[in-house]
């Protein structure tokens, strides 16, 4: 009977796969660190079929006055076939000086054609006396150059304390070949190593542990050692006037002295999140957890680079309204660090995985009205991006074809929203006890190494099979079209309602306000929420924005005070509503703004509707704050602007 059941789901699913099946199918078989045969990712140059990446070690000297990372990166190589004789590496705007064998053999190279989405491909010609499983190292002479995408240098009038100059990278999601020559894909995870050479008076970490520091002549040599195989797009660095304090039990902020006392209030509930985590997940692999509160330009709201989680200073708000932010790198810790996706196709393993994961801590923190109204919250801003996108592009679908594209492109709430809301759907279906229980074996199952969705599903079966009845087993199958969650565009199969009394109170009062009958009476209760609520509010009038008429816009702005909040969330979400509807006199506000933070998940929607309302002042805008935004962050502003210059 079991077997019955287990052969006719087998062919419900390879029905349910056909055309996708037969392609993907080959994915499901994990060799080692997560290689596997056929296409593995299509974002990489390098021929990781024939040859793989188990150490790298950088050994790079910080010139902040060139403003370039140069020295060598070794990589400790393993051959996959008989006479290897070529390899390809991801080398992005590097210049390479020289190529040597471990016996000191120099090595001939060229660079193809470059790519312009993920950039050329590196061939290294090997004498073809490499054995299969013959483990080598392979030494590269380089130096990073001004075209980097991963390394921001910046001036110490950039930083808080403006004393000394200041260097991060970011290599999410490919990136790191300008950082370092490299098989820079998520399906080959590695150790690595590091000895960094800076200026004396400048701190290095990086996401590895930190083994030594000693001081030559004028110079500071920094040793790391990462023994947790990674993926290159985790590969860190941070460099400047920083200082490391202890905020709990394994957890602690780096920023620049100045900027401490006020970080470590607000993330004073860090370790609490990370404790609640390892109290439902598995156990916290990495040893210690450290975040570090970056200059105004990082970026993203965070990145979750083990050991050394970096975030944007827009988190440190005063009211702890933003702390959501570091969760969400905490759960990283697991999905995304520990458990890979093995290519940019499948990212909602990362982000999907990791929103439901940071919304468990939530509500298991901060209750359940919290946890509500941050899902609310989350859905409608997928609604937005669907809008944007269209419903049948395929970047509304959880695994994208996106062929060869730079994965930047593809960047929306999709995958970290409808990957929350399908694995919610799963946990509505099966129970969140057994949801948790599921959960715990992918873990343990797939970590330290990369997979798709095929192993996801695999798994899901497995634990279906393994703990539920026939009639139970048919009943949850019969709920979840994973073939439509997976690769359906626009909104998702099932609709998830996430509401509570206060979020529709608040939604009311947007409804109220845009009647433009004046103040609603209720209109202080507004006073009490959290922020999230209060963008829910906002939200409403975004999506409500054809009825927000100026007068209605300047009524909430002298009842809210909004273009005076110091709530960066509120903020973006103020002002793309009042730009859209012609409120002109937030302007010089918006302009402040654009300046004071280059997290693009404020630049972006605020670009684009400055551009839609005067595209000359966007301009002059960008102009004016350029200087300040990441290399990244350029480009895709500049993308809005003037989409045929960048
Ligand atoms: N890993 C992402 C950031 C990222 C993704 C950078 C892809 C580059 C390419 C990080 O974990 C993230 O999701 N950050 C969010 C935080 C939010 C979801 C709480 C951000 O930066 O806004
Ligand atoms: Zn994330």
């Amino acid at each position: 009977m079991k077997g019955t059941v287990a052969v006719t789901v087998a062919a419900l699913f390879l029905v349910a796969f056909l055309g996708y099946y037969s392609e993907t199918s080959r994915y499901t078989e994990v060799v080692g660190t997560g290689v596997s045969e056929g296409v593995i990712d299509n974002s990489t140059n390098a021929n990781v079929h024939e040859v793989v990446t188990k150490h790298l070690h950088l050994n790079l000297t910080l010139d902040f006055d060139e403003k370039v990372a140069k020295g060598t990166a070794t990589l400790t190589m393993e051959a996959l076939v008989e006479g290897l004789d070529q390899i390809d590496l991801d080398a992005r705007y590097l210049e390479i000086m020289e190529i040597k064998l471990q016996d000191g053999q120099t090595l001939d190279y060229k660079f193809d054609e470059p790519n312009p989405n993920i950039g050329p491909k590196l061939s290294i010609a090997v004498p073809k006396t490499i054995q299969k499983n013959e483990v080598f190292n392979l030494t590269i002479g380089y130096s990073t150059t001004n075209k980097t995408l991963s390394l921001n240098w910046l001036e110490p009038e950039q930083t808080a304390g403006n004393t000394l100059p200041y260097v991060f990278t970011h290599c999410e999601a490919i990136d790191c070949r300008t950082l370092a020559p490299l098989q820079d894909t998520p399906s080959v995870k590695s150790t690595y190593s590091a000895l960094i050479r800076s200026p004396k008076d400048i701190k290095v970490y990086m996401s590895a542990q930190n083994l030594e520091d000693w001081t030559e002549g004028d110079s500071r040599v920094t040793s790391f050692e990462m023994n947790v195989p990674i993926p290159s797009y985790l590969i860190a660095l941070v460099a400047g006037d920083l200082e490391y304090r202890k905020l709990g039990r394994n957890t602690g902020v780096i920023t620049e002295p100045i900027f401490m006392e006020k970080c470590v209030n607000e993330l004073s509930e860090l370790q609490d999140s990370l404790d609640v985590a390892e109290s439902f997940l598995t156990k916290y692999e990495w040893g210690v957890y450290n975040i570090v509160i970056l200059p105004p330009s990082f970026p993203f709201g965070g990145m979750e680079n083990p050991l050394l989680t970096f975030a944007s200073p827009a988190i440190i708000v005063g009211d702890k309204s933003q702390v959501n932010v570091a969760t969400h790198e905490v759960a990283h810790s697991w999905t995304g660090n520990l458990v890979t996706n093995r290519n940019w196709e499948n990212f909602w393993l990362n982000e999907g995985f990791t929103k439901w994961s940071e919304r468990a801590i939530i509500r298991k923190q901060r209750g359940e009205e919290f946890y509500l109204v941050s899902a609310a919250l989350g859905n409608s801003s997928l609604y937005g991006d669907l809008e944007l996108y269209g419903d049948d592009s395929t970047f509304t679908s959880l695994h994208p074809n996106y062929e060869g594209a730079n994965p930047y492109d593809t960047f929306s709430r999709v995958p970290y929203e409808k990957g929350f809301l399908f694995l919610t759907h799963i946990q509505n279906v099966i129970g969140n006890d057994n949801f948790e229980m599921f959960l715990i074996i992918y873990l343990d199952k797939y970590r330290m190494t990369s997979i798709t969705y095929t192993d996801f599903i695999d798994t899901f079966l497995e634990f279906i099979e393994s703990y539920f009845s026939d009639q139970e087993r048919k009943n949850i199958l019969s709920k979840i079209d994973f073939h439509t969650w997976i690769f359906g565009t626009g909104p998702p199969p099932v609709q998830l309602n996430f509401t509570t009394s206060n979020l529709e109170i608040s939604r009311k009062l947007a409804d109220d306000y845009l009647l433009g009958k004046g103040t609603p009476e209720n209109h202080d209760v507004f006073f009490d929420y959290f922020s999230l609520l209060k963008c829910i509010f906002l939200q409403r009038l975004i999506d409500r924005a054809e009825d927000a008429t100026i007068p209605i816009l300047e009524q909430i702005d002298i009842d809210y005070q909004l273009t005076n909040t110091i709530d960066p969330e509120q903020k973006y979400l103020w002002f793309q509503l009042c730009i859209m509807a012609g409120y002109d006199k937030v302007i010089p506000s918006v302009d402040e703004f654009l300046g004071q933070y280059g997290r693009q998940k404020y630049l972006l929607p605020l670009y684009r509707a400055l551009n839609g309302y005067d595209h000359d002042l966007a301009v002059e805008f960008f102009n004016k704050h350029k200087g300040m935004y990441h290399p990244v962050a350029v480009v895709n502003v500049g993308r809005i602007l003037n989409p045929d210059s960048y």
